[in-house]
């Protein structure tokens, strides 16, 4: 089968190639066997060839394939697999080799599509949706009650759309933080009633101080991290939670500077990784049922940026690095 593989960490439009791999094994019980037609080629995806401090380079062995999310048609289902059957649409998550042409998977991470939502959308429906869940808990965990204004950086962002939406529905008030006047006018137009600065103006940490009511932040979402955080951290309200999901920044920020003990301020990381551990298996049906329903009923917040062939993936990454790109990149197999 096609798929694409990396043999070293480095820049993943250098390092990755399409390659003929050996079909997965035949699923065993309680497995399900994929064809993927549609996967999307997510920030963490990237991050992940490219090999960050304490994440998969440390983890699992090379080569390896790609992408842990995406979406197909069931090729076989192993013994004892009720509820899933062979020709039926399915999304998965957290599925490893997601950038080849099949995977084999447990059948908890196969999740049927419903009729009516398309193959894109459904390419996207568990990662983004589980990831808003997460961080809703972490900054209702840091709120304890007290509902204070919450920034978030990178908020042109998949996941900050999103984050948005819910803000607006759950009364949280968000202040959207992002790099470009551009940027921060897109969202004015699609969220009129939030908020928008953006970090290329000089006085970006006065217009942030203003939105917050003059207090600072309770609570900062932050996918920028490296050299912003020092920054980010000095918006926020004394005994304020700075919650980190991502990296999408370069740089870094010592620790030690954050004045975390004077400040009593908290510092906590979420990942969507956890989700099969930390969350029982009721509490995941309960996750999949909402991320089902946000997909139905709210596909505008599943953008999707373009779509590429697998073997035209240093195509769709090059996509993926383009500044001021909204939605996800998506790599088809066959070609779209
Ligand atoms: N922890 C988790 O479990 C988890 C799960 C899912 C996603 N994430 C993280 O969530 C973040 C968003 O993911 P996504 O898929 O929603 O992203 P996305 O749709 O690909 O959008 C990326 C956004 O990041 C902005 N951006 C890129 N580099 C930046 C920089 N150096 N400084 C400031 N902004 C920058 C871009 O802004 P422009 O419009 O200006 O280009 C764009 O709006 C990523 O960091 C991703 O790794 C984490």
């Amino acid at each position: 089968m096609r798929a694409i593989t990396y043999g070293r960490h480095g820049q993943a439009g250098q390092v990755l190639r399409l390659s003929e791999w050996p079909a997965p094994a035949a699923p065993a019980a309680g497995q399900v066997q994929v064809r993927v037609l549609s996967r999307p080629v997510h920030p963490g995806d990237l991050a992940g060839v490219e090999g960050l401090p304490g994440g998969p380079r440390q983890r699992f062995a090379l080569p390896r394939i790609p992408g842990v999310e995406g979406m197909g048609v069931i090729e076989s289902v192993g013994a004892g697999v009720q509820d899933l059957r062979p020709g039926q649409r399915v999304a998965f998550f957290p599925v490893p080799d997601a950038w080849s042409e099949l995977v084999t998977a447990p059948a908890d991470r196969v999740v049927p599509v419903p009729e009516g939502l398309s193959d894109e959308t459904a390419a996207l429906m568990l990662v983004n949706p589980l990831t808003l869940l997460s961080l809703l808990q972490a900054v209702e965990d840091a709120q304890r009650g007290q509902a204070g204004p919450v920034v978030q950086t990178a908020a042109g962002s998949s996941v900050g759309k999103m984050v948005s939406a819910a803000a607006l529905k759950h009364g949280i008030r968000l202040v959207n933080l992002v790099r470009s006047a551009k940027g921060a006018q897109t969202l004015r137009q699609r969220f009129p009633a939030l908020p928008a600065i953006s970090t290329a103006d000089a006085n970006w940490r006065t217009q942030v101080q203003d939105a917050t009511g003059g207090r600072g932040a309770q609570v900062v979402l932050d996918a920028v991290g490296g050299s912003l955080t020092g920054e980010l951290a000095g918006l926020l309200a004394d005994g304020g939670t700075l919650i980190t999901y991502g990296q999408l920044g370069s740089g870094s920020t010592p620790l030690e500077s954050l004045t975390l003990t004077p400040r009593a301020l908290t510092v906590r990381g979420t990942s969507v990784f956890q989700w099969m551990t930390a969350r029982t298996p009721e509490e995941r049906a309960e996750d999949v049922a909402f991320a089902t329903r946000l997909a139905a009923t709210a596909p505008e917040l599943f953008e999707v940026a373009a779509r590429y062939d697998l073997a035209d993936f240093a195509k769709a990454i090059d996509h993926v690095r383009r500044p001021g790109r909204s939605g996800t990149v998506l790599l088809a197999s066959p070609a779209p």
